[in-house]
C-alpha cells in the first residue's frame, strides 16, 4: 500500500432544491461569469432559462459559451478562454455532463496560462499553475469530472484525446440534483453508468497492489450501485432513487478516495482514449466493449482470483471452489450486464470500426511503452484486444 495524500476541496450542494444557492456560490468569485454548456440539452430541460434568471436577478453578468462536443475539443476550450480573457470573467459555470465540466475546466486554466492555446498545455510545453474558480451544475452521471482534478481535451486533427490537471481544475463548488438526469436518455444512462463502474474496477480495484481492505470493500459496492440502479434508471428515467444513487456514485467513483494507496495506470482508459480519438465513440461504450475483452485476454492463475472475487462480490455468483471457472463466470456476469441489462453494442466492427488504425492506437495507447498495472500490456497485447472486440 503506498503512502498517499488525500485532500478534496470540493463543496458539493446535493439534492432537489439546492439551486438557488448557484449565484451566492458564484458572486463569492466575483461579478463577471462564463456560463458554459453543451448542444442543447439545458434549454430543453428548462435549466438554461432558470440558472439565467438566478444570476440575472442577483446582478451577475453573464457571457455564455455553447455548443461544447461530447469529446469536448481544444479549439471550442480556446475559444471559451478567449471570451474570458477579453471580458474579465471571474469565474466558469459549467451547466453539463462531464464534456462540459472538462471543457470549462481546460478554459479556466487556459486563460490564465502563457498561451492562448490549450493544446500547449496539454502537451507541456507550457507550464500552469493557476486557473479560474470553477463552479459545476451536473446534468449527468458518468466521468465524476464534478470532484476530481482532471479534465480530458480532444484534437482531432492529430487524434489524440489527452488530459491535463492539477488541484487547480478542481471545481471549487458542485451542484448535483439527480432530478436534473430525469432527461438523460437510455442510451447516455448505460454509457455513464459503466464509466462509473470503470472508474473503480479500472483505476484501482483490479490493482496487483495491496490496498486497505476498507476501500476494496467500498469500491465493491459502489460497482453493485451501479449493478443495482443502471438498469432501473434506464425503465425508469425519473426514479429518483436511482438517479440520486448513480449520481453520488459517479462523484465519488473518481474523487481520490477510492484509490488512495493505489497508482497505476488505466488500461481500459487508455485503450478507450484512442478510440473516442479516431473515432469519436461516446467514452462509456467504448469502455464497455473493451473491459469485458480485457478481463478475458489477461485471465491467468495471477489474475483469476481478483476476478472471481469481482463476481462473488459484485454480481453475487457462488463460489464453486475452481477459482479460474468462478472467474470466467464473473466475465461472463459482466458481459451480460454491458450487453444485455445496459443493452450497450458489444462489437466495434457493429459501429462501422475496422482494424486499419489498430497498430497506431495501440502504440499511442502504450505511450510507445507499456500500460502498467493489473497485467502489463505491450503493443502487441493491445491489438489483440482491439482484435477481440471486432
Ligand atoms: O451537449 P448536450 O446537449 O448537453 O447533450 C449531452 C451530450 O450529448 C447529453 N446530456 C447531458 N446531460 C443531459 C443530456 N441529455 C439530456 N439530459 C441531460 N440532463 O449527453 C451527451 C453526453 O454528454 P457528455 O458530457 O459528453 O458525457 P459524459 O458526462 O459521459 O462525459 C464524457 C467526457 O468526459 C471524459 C470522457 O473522455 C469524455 O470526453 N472523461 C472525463 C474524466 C474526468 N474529467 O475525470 C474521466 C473520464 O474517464 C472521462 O475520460
Ligand atoms: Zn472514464
Amino acid at each position: 500500500m503506498n503512502d498517499f495524500v488525500f485532500q478534496n476541496t470540493t463543496k458539493v450542494y446535493f439534492g432537489k432544491n439546492q439551486l438557488a444557492k448557484v449565484p451566492d456560490e458564484l458572486g463569492r468569485f466575483g461579478k463577471n461569469v462564463l456560463m458554459v454548456y453543451g448542444g442543447g440539452s439545458i434549454k430543453r430541460t428548462g435549466l438554461y432559462d432558470q440558472l439565467m434568471n438566478l444570476m440575472q436577478n442577483a446582478g451577475l453578468t453573464v457571457y455564455e459559451l455553447s455548443g461544447v462536443e461530447p469529446n469536448p475539443r481544444h479549439s471550442t476550450v480556446n475559444r471559451g478562454a478567449r471570451i474570458c480573457r477579453e471580458n474579465h470573467v471571474d469565474v466558469v459555470l459549467a451547466v453539463g455532463g462531464g464534456s462540459t465540466i472538462d471543457c470549462s475546466k481546460a478554459i479556466a486554466v487556459t486563460t490564465l496560462a502563457d498561451t492562448d492555446d490549450v493544446w500547449d498545455l496539454v502537451e507541456r510545453k507550457v507550464a500552469y499553475s493557476k486557473a479560474l474558480p470553477i463552479v459545476t451544475v451536473v446534468t449527468l452521471a458518468a466521468t465524476g469530472s464534478e470532484m476530481d482534478a482532471g479534465a480530458v481535451i480532444s484534437n482531432m486533427d492529430k487524434n489524440i484525446k489527452s488530459g491535463l490537471g492539477g488541484p487547480m481544475c478542481r471545481p471549487s463548488v458542485t451542484f448535483e440534483d439527480p432530478e436534473l438526469t430525469f432527461s438523460v436518455p437510455a442510451f447516455q444512462t448505460a454509457c455513464g453508468s459503466f464509466d462509473i463502474m470503470s472508474h473503480v474496477l479500472d483505476v484501482a480495484y483490479f490493482s496487483q497492489q495491496e490496498q486497505m481492505d476498507m476501500l476494496e470493500r467500498i469500491q465493491e459496492e459502489v460497482m453493485k450501485t451501479v449493478v443495482k440502479y443502471a438498469p432501473v434508471a434506464i425503465k425508469e428515467p425519473d426514479n429518483y432513487e436511482a438517479r440520486a444513487n448513480l449520481m453520488w456514485a459517479s462523484s465519488w467513483a473518481l474523487n481520490d478516495f477510492m484509490y488512495c494507496g493505489v497508482s497505476q495506470m488505466t488500461a481500459c482508459h487508455a485503450m478507450e482514449h484512442e478510440l473516442s480519438a479516431y473515432y469519436d465513440i461516446t467514452h462509456g461504450l467504448g469502455l464497455a466493449i473493451l473491459t469485458p475483452r480485457w478481463l478475458r485476454y489477461i485471465l491467468d492463475d495471477t489474475t483469476a482470483p481478483k476476478i472471481a472475487q469481482y463476481g462473488r462480490n459484485v454480481f453475487g455468483l457462488p463460489a464453486s471452489g475452481d477459482v479460474m471457472e468462478d472467474a470466467k463466470k464473473a466475465i461472463d456476469a459482466l458481459e451480460d450486464f454491458c450487453y444485455n441489462k445496459l443493452g450497450l453494442e458489444s462489437h466495434l466492427s457493429r459501429l462501422g470500426i475496422g482494424e486499419e488504425n489498430f497498430e497506431k492506437m495501440a502504440e499511442s495507447a502504450v505511450r510507445g511503452k507499456e500500460i502498467r498495472g493489473f497485467k502489463t500490456l505491450r503493443k502487441e497485447d493491445v491489438m489483440a484486444i482491439y482484435q477481440m472486440c471486432m
